[in-house]
C-alpha cells in the first residue's frame, strides 16, 4: 500500500467517502500533501503541474509568498474578533468597489454558495417575488434554489434535474431552467412569468461545463429584459471574478449586473467570498435592514488579509498579460496537436482557463456538449496524470493557469499532451 492509499483508507473510516466535498473523490484517487507555485505533490512524492487548482482559487499559484506573509503578519496580531467594523474589510471593500463595475457596496462571507444564497434572498426581498431563472450548465453552489441542472444527462434536458435528495420541492419549483445563450427562451419565460420573477442568475461564462462563451448580445439582452421587467440580474463571478480581470468578466464584456457574487480567486485559496452590487439593493443587508446577512466567520481577518494581498498583486500591470499569454500558448499548442493527431476535438477557453472537448464545435450551449466523448475526455486526462500533469479526470471540467506557471510549464504540458493524445488516438 502506498502513502496515498494509506491516508485514504484512514480518511474513509471516519469521513463519508473519505472526502469533505462531493467532487473530490476521483479515479485515480491520489492524496496530495504539498502545493507550491504551479505544482502539487502527492503523498508518495510525485510532482504534478497543477491545472485543477482546487477548482479555481490559486490564481497566483499555490502558497504565494506575499499572500502567506500577509496572512502570517495578520495572524500575529489578530485571529477573529468578530464585532464591529474592520479596517481590513473596509480596505478590501474599497478595492472591490474601485475595480468591479457593479459594486457600489460589498458584503463578505466565506464561500460562493453563501454569496449566491444571499444574492437570491436579497433579490426576492427587494422584488417581493419568488421565482428565479438559472441556466442549464451553470453551477451556483449547493443550496436548494440553485442546485440543479449542471451536467445533466440527455434525458433530463428541459426538465428539472435536482442534484441532491432532501431538497425542498417548493424551492426547486420556484427555479426555472433555461438554455444558455438563448434569448428567445428567456424572453418567452419573462413574458410568461415576469410578475413573479425575482432574479436571473448566471455565470457570465459557464465554466462549470468547461468554457461556453456567452454571445455578447445575449448578455446585453438579459440586461435590457431584466431592467424593463424589474428583475434583479445576478452575475455569479465566483470563477470569473479576479481570474479574468480585476473587474470580473462584466468589465470585459461591458454589461453591468445589479448584483455580483465573487469567491475563489479573490483570496488565492483562502475562504473568502463576496456579494456586491447596487447600493440601494445592498443596503437591505445592513444591520437593521430587512434582509438578514450574517456569519460568525464572515470577513475573517486572515482571509481578508489574503484577499488584499492577492488583489494588490493582481493590480500589477504584468499580471493579466502573463495569465492570458500562457492561456493563448496552451490553446494554440493544443490546437496544433489535435490537428497533427487527426483527433476530433475542440480547444476552448478564455484567459487563463482552457480545456479540450472531444467533439467538433461550435459550443454555444449545454446540449452541444452532449456530443463530447466523455470517455476519451477522461482517458486523456488520466494519461496526463501518469505524465505528471494534473487536469481533473472528470467530464467537462476546466483547467486553470496561474501566475506561477511558466512558458516552460506550458511546453512540458504540451509534450505530455502530445503523448497522451497518441495513446487516446489508438
Ligand atoms: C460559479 C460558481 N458559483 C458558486 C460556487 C459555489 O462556491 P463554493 O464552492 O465556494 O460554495 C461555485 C463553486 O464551484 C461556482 O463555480
Amino acid at each position: 500500500m502506498n502513502q496515498s492509499e494509506a491516508i485514504y483508507e484512514k480518511a474513509s473510516r471516519y469521513i463519508p467517502g473519505g472526502v469533505s466535498s462531493t467532487n473530490r473523490l476521483v479515479d485515480p484517487n491520489i492524496v496530495f500533501t504539498r502545493a507550491q507555485g504551479a505544482y502539487i505533490y502527492d503523498a508518495d512524492g510525485k510532482r504534478y503541474i497543477d491545472y485543477h487548482a482546487a477548482f479555481g482559487p490559486p490564481v497566483l499559484g499555490h502558497c504565494n509568498p506575499e499572500v502567506n506573509a500577509r496572512v502570517a503578519e495578520t495572524l500575529a496580531r489578530v485571529d477573529l474578533v468578530g464585532i464591529g467594523a474592520s479596517e481590513l474589510e473596509a480596505q478590501l471593500a474599497e478595492k472591490i468597489c474601485q475595480h468591479v463595475p457593479s459594486a457600489e457596496k460589498v458584503a463578505f462571507c466565506n464561500s460562493g454558495s453563501e454569496a449566491t444564497y444571499a444574492a437570491v434572498r436579497l433579490a426576492r426581498a427587494v422584488t417581493g417575488r419568488r421565482r428565479i431563472i438559472k441556466f442549464q450548465g451553470c453551477y451556483h453552489g449547493w443550496h436548494d434554489a440553485v442546485l440543479m441542472n449542471v451536467i445533466s444527462p440527455p434525458d433530463k434536458i428541459g426538465l428539472k434535474d435536482p442534484m441532491s435528495a432532501g431538497m425542498t420541492p417548493e424551492v426547486v419549483d420556484d427555479t426555472l431552467i433555461l438554455p444558455f445563450n438563448d434569448i428567445e427562451a428567456v424572453t418567452q419565460a419573462v413574458t410568461e412569468h415576469g410578475p413573479s420573477l425575482a432574479a436571473i442568475i448566471l455565470e457570465p461564462i459557464p465554466h462549470n461545463i468547461g468554457c461556453v462563451l456567452p454571445r455578447p448580445e445575449f448578455l446585453r439582452a438579459l440586461r435590457d429584459l431584466t431592467t424593463r421587467h424589474g428583475i434583479v440580474l445576478i452575475f455569479d463571478e465566483v470563477i470569473t471574478g479576479f481570474r479574468h480581470a480585476r473587474g470580473g468578466y462584466q468589465s470585459i464584456v461591458g454589461v453591468t449586473p445589479d448584483l455580483t457574487t465573487m469567491g475563489k480567486a479573490i483570496a488565492n485559496g483562502f475562504p473568502l467570498a463576496a456579494l456586491a452590487g447596487r447600493a440601494d439593493l445592498m443596503d437591505h443587508v445592513r444591520p437593521g435592514g430587512d434582509v438578514m446577512f450574517a456569519g460568525t466567520f464572515n470577513g475573517h481577518p486572515l482571509n481578508v488579509a489574503a484577499a488584499l494581498a492577492t488583489v494588490e498583486i493582481l493590480e500589477r500591470p504584468d499580471t493579466y498579460p502573463h495569465l492570458f499569454a500562457l492561456g493563448e500558448q496552451m490553446r494554440q499548442g493544443l490546437g496544433e496537436l489535435v490537428q497533427e493527431h487527426g483527433i476530433e476535438a475542440t480547444v476552448v477557453g478564455f484567459g487563463s482557463v482552457f480545456l479540450m472537448y472531444f467533439m467538433s464545435g461550435p459550443v454555444e450551449t449545454y446540449t452541444d456538449l452532449l456530443r463530447n466523448d466523455a470517455q476519451k475526455f477522461v482517458a486523456y486526462r488520466r494519461q496526463l496524470i501518469q505524465r505528471g500533469v494534473y487536469e481533473l479526470p472528470v467530464n467537462l471540467k476546466r483547467n486553470h493557469i496561474s501566475l506561477a506557471h511558466t512558458v516552460a510549464d506550458i511546453e512540458a504540458t504540451l509534450d505530455a499532451a502530445d503523448q497522451a493524445l497518441r495513446e487516446v488516438a489508438k
